[in-house]
């Protein structure tokens, strides 16, 4: 293909060629083309990624199965190659069978969504499309019963942290999910009922009234280490309880632990009427120490003065830094509990007084590894930042954190902080008001029995697994392999094999082991090739001799390296078909004389669009949708899930490529749900099917084989989807002098900044940097999103910087819409 292509450079100019690929029946299709040739699958999605990357040679593809007379096979071929464009329509793919000719088209199915059903069955909440558009929904599961260690709750009241709404619009470096005790599912602490205890806990009983620290705490039942819940006091609401743990678990270690804040000491705390901050009253307070608080709107400074903040100022601007020194003869604060980003903290840093202390409570600046300068430190100052996941990743510092707060709790010294309480029905009111932070304290979920139903989808179909047999996972150590680990263990799955190159010597193999033992999983890591014929034998062998015989394979292991088919060499190329291929084709020889109950593999849709840049990854992938339908036709189980990219774990997510995809028109499903919609697949014994969030109209812009009749039902007709609104608003910018362009962009911005804001446009100062109107990291990016959706040019967290003010953005827009400028 590569010197085709590099080929019909030669002919520059002087002929328009045309290239076609003719192979045998491949498999990628379902009847009646016959999968005798999976390989040629392969081939076949080379040739769509090149269709991609050179749209000037117009591939085509022809799968041709021969009837055996061979005057009628050729005429029918030639018909086919020598048709004139007219003739032969502007299908890209054509299936020539025994039956005829057929042509592809792709169709898309609704989500899967079954009616709601009222729940009385336990529930969990999930977050569906994991951008800014999310939708938060009740699933339907089962219990889960304790570890050893553990404790199963039925939650009653579960406190929300930025982190959720973060998670669930998709916010989150995947460092802060992957490999994170408490990233299991959204929510990370509440209240609720002691059901069940699991072995070697002792002190506790079911029918005790606990709260602390609960991964996936959003949901009617959770488990968590004993160790890491306390007993409510009498007379102490579950609710109440609810906004203790992460708040004060947080501020007591870094105020008291870390920064040891003494008697007549101050402290700084910005976004005071927070949880953080309210409870960083409580905590000064117990030291003896003052708060200087800061907090956006009148009501909230009010609520600070009220509860004891010695002074309260306007977080909304950095006039913060002259009134702390005043306030403080000119020495300046002794701590300072920031959750600032940018600027902010090299301001703090200068209000700290000799020997003082910073606490970094904010993310965004770590995640974003963004430098501190460091003449500050002269005096003496310690730097301070806390990640909840450390804490509970050391069982002796969390264990001495919560008998500490146990003890200030019951003796009363902490006291639960004001909150908003929201009947988990409707969770998404209550995500909305933390999201927008007009709330003060904590935004509680209550599950009270009593309360309004909650509405719950059905658990997916039922897959039961064997709990004797060994589960093998290529891949299975890291991304979604690692994932499909749990999730196989949630589905009754209690011996797995996980294997990759590196094995048990991947980083995160321990802990990935250390989690599903503590679930109960006997899991072993075995380091092996996948391509590796007597590694792979030897690893089954090893598998069937514990007794526990292998019973299923889900094949995920995948190497990618991206580039286009001009660059690649044969040795990448290989490198990246392998793994996906020839790993499957020898899983599939190897095991063809069991009965295995699960032969998963996950393919991509880059298999079906050809991705540009991704040749052998398409073909990797394409073959094993082919080779799917070839076990099918054998009587074999087989089932084939092409993803669209995946968010918190995995390569895309790790190389930092969701915002590049979001922006091609492939947006990205969570592990859950590709997890949960793998389940719904296997239970309907689908063979091949895709699964993904896409805007095609956005995708079109840059695969050009998205023209093709092919994706005809997928590809809106307009093809370049433009809302009317947006085409009436560009037709009229078009119109418009530059300066009258511009102001009418900065109109438009500020409508969307102010919905954004929820907040009144003409208080939209365009002059103002939009920073000061408390634009944060999240609604930023939505502003962004509006915005980039609104006038359908590439726009980037970068640029609101570089924007600051409204019309500064509006001309950077008014620019990117390539409209003629100012003369000069
Ligand atoms: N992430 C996504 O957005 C996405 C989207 C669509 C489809 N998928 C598919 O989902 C699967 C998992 O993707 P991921 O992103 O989670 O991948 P990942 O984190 O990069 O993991 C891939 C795994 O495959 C292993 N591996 C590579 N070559 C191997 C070989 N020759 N033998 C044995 N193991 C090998 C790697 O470990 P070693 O290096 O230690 O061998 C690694 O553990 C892949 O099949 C991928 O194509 C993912």
């Amino acid at each position: 293909l590569r010197a085709l292509a590099t080929a019909c450079d030669g002919l520059r100019g002087r002929t328009s060629p045309r290239l076609w690929l003719v192979t045998r029946p491949t498999g990628l299709f379902p009847a009646p083309e016959q999968p005798t040739h999976p390989d040629d699958a392969a081939v076949w999605a080379a040739c769509r990624t090149l269709a991609n990357e050179r749209p000037d040679l117009r591939v085509r593809r022809l799968s041709w199965q021969r009837t055996g007379a061979v005057a009628t096979d050729a005429h029918r071929l030639a018909a086919e190659l020598l048709a004139t464009g007219d003739e032969s329509g502007q299908e890209d793919e054509i299936v020539l069978t025994a039956h005829g000719r057929f042509v592809p088209r792709h169709v898309q199915h609704a989500r899967d969504e079954p009616p709601a059903v009222p729940a009385r069955t336990p529930y969990i909440l999930e977050a569906r499309d994991p951008s800014l558009r999310r939708r938060l929904l009740w699933r339907q599961t089962t219990a889960p019963e304790p570890g050893p260690g553990e404790v199963a709750l039925e939650m009653r009241a579960v406190a929300l942290n930025y982190r959720d709404p973060m998670r669930a619009n998709g916010l989150l470096p995947p460092e802060a999910v992957e490999n994170s005790p408490l990233g299991r599912g959204l929510g990370t602490d509440g209240a609720g009922l002691v059901r069940a205890v699991g072995p070697g806990v002792r002190g506790l009983k079911p029918g005790d009234r606990v709260c602390g620290l609960v991964p996936a705490a959003l949901a009617s039942h959770a488990t968590t280490a004993a160790a890491a819940v306390v007993r409510i006091p009498e007379g102490m609401s579950y609710a109440e309880a609810a906004t203790f743990p992460v708040a004060f678990l947080t501020v007591h270690h870094t105020l008291v632990n870390q920064a040891c804040l003494g008697p007549g000491e101050t402290v700084l705390v910005h976004g005071g009427a927070g949880a953080v901050g309210l409870a960083v009253l409580q905590c000064a307070r117990n030291q003896g120490a003052r708060v200087i608080a800061t907090a956006g709107t009148e009501t909230k400074r009010d609520l600070l003065r009220t509860l004891g903040a010695a002074h309260v100022l306007d977080s909304r601007s950095l006039d913060f830094v002259p009134r702390v020194r005043e306030l403080t003869g000119g020495q300046g604060v002794d701590v300072v509990v920031n959750s600032l980003s940018g600027e902010a903290i090299a301001h703090n840093l200068d209000l700290l007084r000799p020997n003082g202390r910073f606490v970094e409570l904010g993310k965004k600046d770590i995640y974003l590894n963004n430098p501190v300068t460091l003449r500050p430190f002269h005096r003496s100052l310690t730097f301070t930042a806390f990640n909840l996941d450390a804490v509970m990743e050391s069982p002796a510092l969390r264990s001495r954190l919560v008998s500490v707060f146990d003890e200030q709790i019951s003796r009363g010294s902490y006291r639960p902080l004001p909150h908003t309480t929201y009947p988990a029905a409707r969770v998404e009111e209550a995500f909305h008001l933390l999201q927008h932070s007009r709330h003060t304290g904590k935004v509680v979920i209550t599950f009270d029995p009593l309360d309004e139903p909650v509405l719950a989808e059905p658990a997916p179909g039922t897959l039961a697994l064997d709990g004797d047999g060994t589960y093998l996972v290529t891949g299975g150590l890291s991304g979604l392999g690692a994932a499909t680990a749990h999730w196989l263990a949630d589905h009754g799955a209690r011996h797995l094999a996980l294997l990759s190159r590196r094995g048990p010597g991947a980083p995160g193999a321990p802990a990935l082991l250390g989690r599903l033992a503590a679930r109960g999983v006997r899991a072993t890591a075995y380091a092996a090739d996948v391509t590796d014929e007597s590694a792979l034998r030897g690893v089954i062998e090893t598998v069937d001799a514990t007794g526990h015989r292998l019973r299923g394979i889900v094949h995920a292991a995948a190497h990618m390296d991206d580039a286009p088919q001009s660059e690649l060499t044969d040795d990448r190329f290989a490198a990246v078909l392998a793994p996906k291929a020839a790993g499957a084709a020898l899983l599939d020889r190897l095991t063809t004389d069991r009965r295995l109950d699960l032969f998963l593999t996950y393919s991509s849709v880059s298999a079906t669009l050809g991705n540009p840049g991704q040749s052998a990854y398409a073909a990797g992938n394409a073959y094993l949708e082919a080779l799917t339908r070839a076990r099918r036709g054998a009587g074999e189980p087989g089932t084939a899930a092409a993803w669209g990219p995946i968010s918190e774990t995995g390569y895309v997510a790790r190389t930092g490529m969701e915002t590049a995809m979001t922006e091609r028109g492939l947006e990205l499903l969570t592990p859950a749900e590709a997890l949960t919609t793998a389940g719904r697949l296997l239970a309907a014994g689908t063979d091949v099917a895709g699964a993904g969030r896409y805007r095609w109209g956005t995708a079109r812009h840059l695969l050009p084989a998205l023209a093709a009749p092919r994706f005809a039902h997928l590809v809106p007709s307009s093809s370049l989807a433009s809302p009317d609104g947006r085409d009436e608003l560009l037709g009229t910018l078009a119109g418009l002098p530059p300066d009258e362009a511009v102001a009418k962009i900065t109109e438009a911005l500020a409508q969307i900044l102010a919905g954004v804001l929820q907040t009144d446009q003409a208080d939209m100062d365009p002059t103002r940097p939009v920073t000061d109107f408390g634009l944060d990291s999240l609604l930023g990016m939505q502003f962004l999103v509006s915005a980039r959706d609104l006038f359908a040019v590439r726009l980037a967290p970068a640029d609101l910087a570089a924007g600051r003010t409204l019309s500064h953005f509006a001309r950077l827009v008014h620019e990117r819409l390539g409209l003629p400028g100012r003369e000069v």
